[in-house]
């Protein structure tokens, strides 16, 4: 049985399309982090807020780099936690600038890091099924909770239309 309001992602043009939804709500200070098995979708969605964003450059994997700043209005700063082991090492590389340089955060692996991630984030938890993938919403705050009504609805309207 598939959990109450879990979205269920056809195709890789899809999972983009719901980051682009996201990607055009996100205000500097927001953190998303994201969950989900190795090819999962993250850097996928990611692709999809950055174009919501209209923030600049190709979105790739930053897993050897840990950071790929996108410029823009308001600046994209992908990170990729998964050859982290602690919460330390994402501060020690300088995770605190990032945070107060008025942009977003969009984490990969980030519950790997989850004790130096600001209280207030939306995550989304991506798994596989098949070649679908089923996007889990979890937020923790007010922000957070105010992004995931406003996707819910986003993507509800999506699909009627
Ligand atoms: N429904 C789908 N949603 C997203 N990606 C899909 C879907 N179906 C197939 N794919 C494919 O799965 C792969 C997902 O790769 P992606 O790099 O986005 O995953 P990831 O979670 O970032 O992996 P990693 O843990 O290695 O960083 C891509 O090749 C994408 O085209
Ligand atoms: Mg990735």
């Amino acid at each position: 049985m598939i959990e109450e309001g879990v979205i269920r992602v056809a195709t890789p043009e899809e999972m983009r399309e719901l980051g682009r939804l996201l990607g055009e709500e996100l205000r500097p200070g927001d953190t998303i982090c994201l969950r989900g098995d190795l090819g999962a979708g993250k850097t996928t969605l990611t692709q999809g807020i950055a174009a919501g964003m209209g923030t600049s450059g190709t979105v790739a994997s930053p897993t050897f780099t840990l950071v790929h700043e996108h410029p823009g209005k308001v600046p994209l700063f992908h990170m990729d936690a998964y050859r982290l082991d602690s919460a330390e090492e994402l501060w020690d590389l300088g995770f605190d600038d990032y945070l107060r340089a008025g942009g977003v955060v969009v984490i990969e692996w980030g519950e790997r890091v989850s004790e130096a991630l600001p209280d207030d984030r939306l995550t989304l938890a991506l798994a596989h099924a098949g070649d679908a993938r089923l996007v889990s919403i979890l937020a923790h705050g007010e922000r957070a909770r105010e992004l995931e009504s406003i996707l819910r609805a986003k993507w509800g309207a999506r699909e009627v239309a």
